[in-house]
């Protein structure tokens, strides 16, 4: 237990952030792990993991290129064609190898829900959803469409990453990114299992 305690201990990583990141990432990086942690209340995930991972989640971010590279080449945190030739994901699969080497972080959900924060994938755990939405809905957040996310985070989770996901294809595919397959196959299992989820529901509904 005392090693469980000590592992999630922040202080240092406060510190480190603080020294590392601009004031607005900082603050997003803090507003990040609140939102976390309240959505690991919501949905009874282990609140503690939840705060550390959010507050983490972008540790890399500011760092140089060739550093995030090296970092996100190093572990075993295979990214895709797409991921590699996308320097704006490189700091989550960075970031989760940097947790691992630097502070010793061994909780493969923590890592996955660092790794997977820009991109998603199928079959994520409930730790890596709610690093992936806290990160959308965050305090400072204040895109069209934050209000609604908001609510449906608190309401649906699986239903909010359906639409974050749909979201982000859209405005990929606007600008003429690429998509990494871990989004397309995360987009197609939570569409799937609403559309299940439905049919369900419709099934019940006639049969009362
Ligand atoms: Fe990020
Ligand atoms: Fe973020």
């Amino acid at each position: 237990m005392r090693e469980v305690m000590r592992m999630y201990q922040v202080k240092d990583k406060i510190a480190f952030l603080e020294q590392n990141l601009t004031r607005k990432r900082f603050q997003h990086s803090c507003n990040v792990a609140r939102a976390a942690k309240q959505l690991a209340q919501r949905y009874g995930a282990d609140q503690e993991k939840a705060y550390f991972a959010g507050l983490l989640h972008d540790i890399c971010k500011e760092m140089p290129d060739d550093e995030q590279r090296r970092l996100m080449l190093a572990g075993d945190f295979a990214p895709d064609e797409a991921e590699l030739h996308s320097r704006k994901l490189w700091h989550g699969i960075a970031g989760a190898y940097f947790l691992q080497s630097e502070y010793g972080v061994t909780d493969r959900d923590i890592l996955n829900a660092v790794r997977f924060h820009t991109v998603g994938r199928p079959g994520m755990s409930l730790l890596e959803e709610i690093i992936y939405i806290a990160d959308m809905i965050s305090d400072e957040r204040d895109y069209k469409g934050v209000t609604k996310m908001r609510r449906l985070a608190y309401e649906d989770l699986q239903a909010a990453m359906l639409t974050a996901l749909t979201d982000a294809i859209g405005s990929v595919l606007k600008k003429e990114g690429l998509i990494p397959q871990y989004t397309i196959a995360a987009y197609n299992s939570y569409l799937l299992h609403a559309r299940l989820e439905e049919s369900a529901n419709a099934k019940k509904g006639s049969s009362s």
